[in-house]
């Protein structure tokens, strides 16, 4: 296995595009023990401290237009949710790709596409919570962890593992199929029903996840369907 281990990195998704950039080939994966700049989507931040968390990149090499990609975040989110949900844990997906656990953040996606002559690579970064168990007070009340679930502390390596293998199948997966796992998605999906926001301040209450993996929502103007973006729980999200 292509793994390569780093005390510090700023973001494990720069030294898998640094690595891309030098040829390495799709499966190398890179783990850090912590990340000075660790990214989220949307511009934000994601907390990285030397903590016994999971930060790992996982360098994907794929034949695919890369307009055919986008579904790919879809089928990690499932692979994270299926597999802490076979280590007990009663997880969520809250779309399109946080896992949420006790309603709290516990684990983010940040997929990245980047080409390397004419192919497409894509570069899966996850940042799952696993022993740390402070976060700063912006995050105290939306993020939590699998120690602070439980009380106790778990072990990484396994994790790591089963997440490692997982994400190779389920890539190889996508692109055999090229349309995103939404079965294994709508498992864990429990949104349906709820009042959300939309980027853009409008109200809207979920109906359920199409057959492309898009959030459907109903708003005073009728129903659609969100391919990408984000959205916010009422009286709950900041
Ligand atoms: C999000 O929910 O906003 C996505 C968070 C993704 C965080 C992970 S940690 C490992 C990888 N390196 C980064 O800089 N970001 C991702």
């Amino acid at each position: 296995m292509n793994i390569h281990r780093f005390e510090e990195v700023t973001s494990t998704n720069d030294k898998a595009r640094e690595m891309v950039a030098e040829g390495t080939p799709g499966g190398t994966v890179v783990v850090a023990k912590s990340q000075t700049a660790g990214r989220g989507r949307s511009g934000r931040s994601w907390f990285s401290p030397n903590d016994d968390n999971l930060y790992l990149s996982f360098v994907h090499r794929t034949s695919l237009d890369p307009r055919s990609c986008a579904g790919m975040t879809i089928d990690v989110g499932v692979v994270i949710a299926e597999l802490l949900t076979r280590k007990g844990f009663d997880v969520e997906l809250k779309w399109p790709n946080d896992v949420l656990l006790n309603g709290l953040k516990v684990a983010g996606i940040l997929c990245e596409l980047v080409t390397d002559g004419a192919q497409p690579v894509v570069i899966v970064g996850i940042g799952l919570n696993v022993n740390g168990s402070e976060f700063p007070a912006e995050l105290s009340s939306i993020a939590t962890s699998l120690l602070n679930a439980t009380h106790e502390p778990h072990d990484i390596e396994p994790i790591e593992e089963d997440l490692i293998r997982d994400l190779a199948q389920a890539l190889n997966r996508y692109d055999a199929r090229t349309t995103p796992d939404v079965e294994g998605y709508r498992r864990h999906f429990r949104m349906t029903g709820r009042r959300v926001i939309l980027t853009g301040g409008e109200s809207a209450e979920v109906e359920g996840i199409s057959n492309g993996g898009g959030l459907i929502v109903k708003t005073s103007e009728g129903s659609r369907t969100l391919r990408s973006g984000e959205v916010k729980f009422v009286g709950i999200d900041p």
